[in-house]
């Protein structure tokens, strides 16, 4: 009984120890898997840690659409921390795309439609050998590609002496028919009609400065001239938020004083209808139809009812002959003239 109980107790001591021997060897080894698991994750968070402390966040771009034809250029300063550029575009309609990464400044979109808006943004990237840190979005700038092609014909049809009450079923046509034309105005008419101004702006026409009170400026003193434009320019960019850049001397009537005093363009005409003495819409028809030509810079005033009644016929009559109808300022970016201050232009080639 004795050797019976003290093997028992042998048996049992045995079986604890290999137990206790058992559950110390089994938890070492989780142990070693746990610690192992820890290790690995903490051997990525410090690479992590590394990559993300050593890429700073780039400052965000500032965008500037330069210039547009049948391209739009874009460029834009280089931004603190940053070694590539995210160029994206949203199309009408359509969601953002990012349409190119580049590590240059600028960026030139040849795959646009003409006639078509578009709406661009930058964003600066720090790009590390295993990650990337990315800047806000620059604001968002918005273009419309023109739809003038440069290799076909173009004339720009100018109206002098207005707004007036026929002013905006000109306006109207154009529209029609997506063209564009000049107004060159009389300040002291704008009161009267400043909804014909603003759908003259709105439709894309050009807005121009024919004086005050339509003067006679080469007999004006220095003052008196500045005076006649710059009140002009004021009330049409109060009206319209656009500063006008081009003078149309009325009658015509310009001298060495005037150049020099007046810090704008002038534009004459190549093709005087002679509307305002004719009256007469057919006359008035005829004179731009037998004369345009690709440049020709066309005079009129949309004071006068068969002026009115004339360029709804004009408009149509050109575009069926494949002319482009531009602004002055459009006529002059297509042709590669730079307009210069104080110099008078009558056509532009
Ligand atoms: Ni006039």
């Amino acid at each position: 009984m004795k050797n019976t109980t003290k093997h028992i107790l042998n048996c049992t001591f045995t079986a604890v120890m290999f137990a206790i021997a058992l559950t110390f060897m089994l938890g070492a080894f989780t142990t070693r898997v746990s610690f192992g698991a820890d290790t690995k994750t903490i051997d990525s968070a410090v690479v992590d840690d590394s990559v993300t402390e050593s890429l700073k966040t780039p400052s965000k771009p500032d965008i500037n659409i330069v210039s547009m034809k049948s391209q739009v250029y874009i460029k834009w300063k280089a931004c603190k921390n940053a070694n590539s550029y995210e160029v994206w575009r949203k199309s009408k309609g359509k969601s953002w795309e990012k349409i190119d990464v580049t590590s240059k400044k600028k960026y030139t979109d040849k795959d646009v439609a003409k006639g078509c808006e578009y709406k661009y943004r930058i964003r600066a990237v720090n790009k590390g050998s295993k990650d990337s840190v990315k800047s806000a979005y620059s604001s968002t700038k918005s273009v419309s590609v023109s739809a003038i092609d440069p290799d076909k014909k173009m004339v720009a049809l100018t109206f002098d002496d207005g707004p007036g009450p026929y002013t905006q079923a000109i306006v109207n046509c154009l529209k029609k028919y997506g063209m564009h034309a000049t107004f060159f105005v009389v300040g002291s008419n704008i009161s009267h009609y400043s909804k014909a101004l603003k759908a003259e702006a709105a439709s894309g026409c050009e807005i121009a400065n024919h004086t005050w009170g339509h003067v006679y400026l080469p007999k004006q003193s220095t003052g008196g001239m500045l005076k006649q434009v710059v009140n002009t320019n004021k009330k049409i960019k109060a009206i319209t938020g656009v500063t006008p850049k081009l003078l149309r001397p009325p009658y015509g009537a310009t001298s060495a004083g005037v150049k020099s005093a007046i810090k704008m363009p002038q534009i004459m005409w190549s093709i005087d209808t002679l509307d305002w003495k004719t009256r007469n819409t057919a006359k008035t028809v005829a004179s731009v139809m037998n004369n345009v030509k690709d440049g020709s810079i066309v005079l009129m005033h949309d004071i006068h009812k068969p002026t009115m009644k004339a360029a709804l016929q004009i408009i149509p009559k050109l575009v069926s002959k494949g002319y482009q109808l531009v602004t002055v300022s459009e006529l002059a970016e297509y042709k590669g003239v730079e307009l210069k201050n104080g110099k008078a232009y009558s056509s532009i080639h």
